[in-house]
């Protein structure tokens, strides 16, 4: 598994598995969880070691306890979690008590990377929020802290006040929206770059050719995709409730694309 180094200097496998809807009913994001942990044990089996949660996502535990059954140590492997701040920011004891519930919930003393979820229309509040990340990483509860869905002026206004700089932007890229000028961004500022939602996006005609491309390395259209970000050293966090495309999610380390392919990926 290739690893990015983070601007700390913390390692983060570059393939990931998304989990917003493991363990739940149907497989919709606002089902009721079944009390399995079937395809967080999967994506332990299949060599999965970087997991991305979310407070929102209302199924930490499925996460947890999948993880903690799995006889992999807690170093070898990495978890995201996020801050819900869908509702804007509530109060300090609120982000404490919601802190606390993702540790319990993870089965873990600590998170190794800990995401404001989304910016809000109040920049006083964005940056406190960031600050009591900071104090957690300080700490050492938090390996490291980033955003996610912060356009370039909520990245301006944390790394303007900030002490610590963001890790990672988790934001939206795939095919359809690139979101390039935000990746290049990151970038400038050292910041990596998280894709979610990476196999979104995919109709026909660009499936058409992501698929005559990956013809020629005996690969699907969405390990294509897939290839396409990780060269360019953007992190993806595919998910899927079928244990065979999990697995084909991580074998992409075995081929190369040309500057031709990328090209016409880049177009799509
Ligand atoms: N930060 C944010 O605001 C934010 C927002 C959205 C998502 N996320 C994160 O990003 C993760 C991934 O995004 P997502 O869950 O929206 O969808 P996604 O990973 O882009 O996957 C979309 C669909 O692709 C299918 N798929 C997966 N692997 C495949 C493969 N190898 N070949 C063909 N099809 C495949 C899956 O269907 P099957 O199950 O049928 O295989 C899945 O439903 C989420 O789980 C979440 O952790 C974060």
């Amino acid at each position: 598994m290739k690893l990015i180094k983070l601007n700390n200097e913390l390692e983060i496998p570059v393939v990931g598995t998304g989990t917003n809807t493991y363990g739940k009913e149907g497989n919709a994001f606002k089902g009721e969880l079944r009390g399995d942990t079937e395809e967080v044990d999967w994506a332990v089996e299949n060599g999965y070691r970087h997991f991305d949660a979310a407070q929102i996502y209302a199924n930490e535990e499925v996460v947890g306890k999948g993880l903690n059954q799995s006889g992999v140590k807690r170093e070898d492997y990495f978890i995201t979690t996020k801050l819900n701040t869908n509702e804007g920011y509530v109060s300090r004891d609120w982000i404490d008590a919601e802190i606390n519930k993702s540790l319990e919930k993870l089965q873990t003393d600590y998170i190794d990377l800990f995401l404001i979820h989304f910016p809000w229309d109040n920049s006083d509040e964005i940056v406190e929020v960031w600050h009591v990340l900071e104090e957690y990483y300080n700490r050492g509860i938090f390996k490291s802290i980033g955003v996610s869905n912060f356009e370039e002026k909520h990245l301006d206004l944390v790394l303007q006040n900030g002490t610590v700089k963001p890790a990672v932007n988790q934001i939206e890229s795939h095919v359809g929206k690139w979101n390039d000028a935000l990746i290049d961004y990151n970038k400038s500022n050292d910041i990596a770059t998280v894709a979610w939602s990476p196999l979104a996006g995919i109709e026909d005609d660009a499936k058409q050719v992501l698929q005559e491309i990956g013809d020629r390395y005996g690969k699907t259209y969405a390990q294509v995709v897939l290839r396409y970000q990780i060269e360019r050293d953007v992190i993806v966090i595919p998910k899927s409730h079928n244990k065979e495309r999990q697995a084909q999610s991580l074998d992409i380390f075995d081929f190369e694309l040309t500057a031709d392919d990328r090209e016409r990926i880049a177009a799509l």
